[in-house]
């Protein structure tokens, strides 16, 4: 006897897809383990409790499985839990190794058993990137690269040189012994120049402009670039920055581009640093910001610019959850 798991999702709580999705769950099951409805002693279905129109198990025996034992039940409801949910447990009489199928987004439970997954999210300055990325690699219990840390690192240590981010020959002599680093502490990511966690040292407009110069220079980015495909090489994780989707990692197999007003996002950057104390107005930030664009839409190396295949988020009316929440599902399509 061997016990059999899997999972899928419903976009909707109504009984006909619930049905729908469980015949295609079990079949799947069916297939991949070489089973029939008569090896199956028992089956066990829960669900999610933002689903009541339905009861799994009586769509099991819709599809043919009468003579094992079935039984549904409601989960509890867990904070920051996959929803619209089916799980399922199937006891089934085989001698071979059970495969385990995870279907319509569901596949994000067993990231065990998933392929590595890499996300790009680009967009302007204050978009909302690093945000939103935290937010769904917390939940994907996957990595979350700030790119743009890594060009500010390299922006403080060409401002503690001295080094004028607009003399390529002085940047690039930097460049070649530049030691930057990105460690994880509970999945928060903290960016090292030589050694040092300069985090919170590169939060800040100088640095944010001086980052946008710097990262014009061609063996910059070259640098940045390679420490970057290295950490998405070897980890599911989420990239934030400008060219992730077209240049760094042009296969991701999620790209989303997010953008907004440059008020919208000038009035986000504001309140941030004003929660941090840093006394700047709003026109200031504003300023920056569309300078900001500017340089980094119009840079010749790795400009700013969507991918082609990129999903674009405008999330000038939008909110945090809502933005997430769209994301989510877009996965939950392609997983
Ligand atoms: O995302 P951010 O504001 O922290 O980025 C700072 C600057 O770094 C940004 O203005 C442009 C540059 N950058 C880049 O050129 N490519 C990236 N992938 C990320 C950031």
């Amino acid at each position: 006897m061997k016990a059999i798991r899997g999972a899928t999702t419903v976009e909707s709580d109504n009984a006909e897809q619930i049905r729908e999705r469980v015949f295609e769950l079990l079949n799947e099951i069916k297939q991949r383990n070489g089973i029939e409805c008569e090896d199956v002693e028992c089956i066990t279905f829960s669900s999610t409790d933002d689903i009541h129109s339905f009861y799994p198990a009586k769509a099991a025996r819709e599809a043919g499985f009468f003579s094992c034992a079935l039984f549904s039940a409601m989960e509890p409801k867990i904070n920051g839990s996959l929803k619209m949910c089916i799980r399922v447990l199937i006891f089934a009489d085989t001698d071979k190794k059970p495969v385990p199928v995870y279907l319509h987004g569901a596949a994000v439970l067993r990231k065990d058993l998933t392929q590595k997954m890499n996300i790009a999210i680009d967009g302007p300055a204050g978009s909302g990137k690093s945000t939103i990325s935290k937010i769904i690699a917390k939940k994907l219990n996957i990595l979350c690269l700030d790119t743009g840390a890594m060009y500010r690192a390299f922006a403080l240590k060409c401002k503690k040189s001295g080094v004028d981010c607009l003399n390529d020959e002085g940047v690039c002599a930097l460049a070649e012994n530049i030691d930057i680093e990105v460690k994880y502490t509970d999945g928060i990511q903290h960016t090292y120049l030589e050694g040092k966690d300069v985090s919170e040292e590169i939060r800040n407009n100088e640095i944010s402009m001086l980052a946008s110069t710097v990262s014009a220079v061609r063996c910059v980015r070259e640098k940045m670039v390679e420490l970057q495909r290295k950490i998405a090489q070897n980890n599911s994780c989420i990239l934030d920055g400008r060219d992730i989707g077209t240049n760094v990692l042009p296969n991701a197999q999620y790209k989303f581009y997010l953008t907004a007003s440059a008020e919208v996002r000038a009035k986000r950057r504001h309140e941030e640093l004003l929660a941090k104390n840093k006394k700047i107005s709003f026109d200031e930030v504003l300023t920056d910001i569309i300078k900001r664009d500017e340089q980094d839409r119009t840079r010749e190396i790795a400009p700013l610019i969507m991918a082609k295949d990129a999903v674009l988020i405008d999330s000038s009316n939008m909110s945090v959850e809502e933005v997430v929440h769209f994301i989510e599902r877009k996965l939950q399509e392609k997983i």
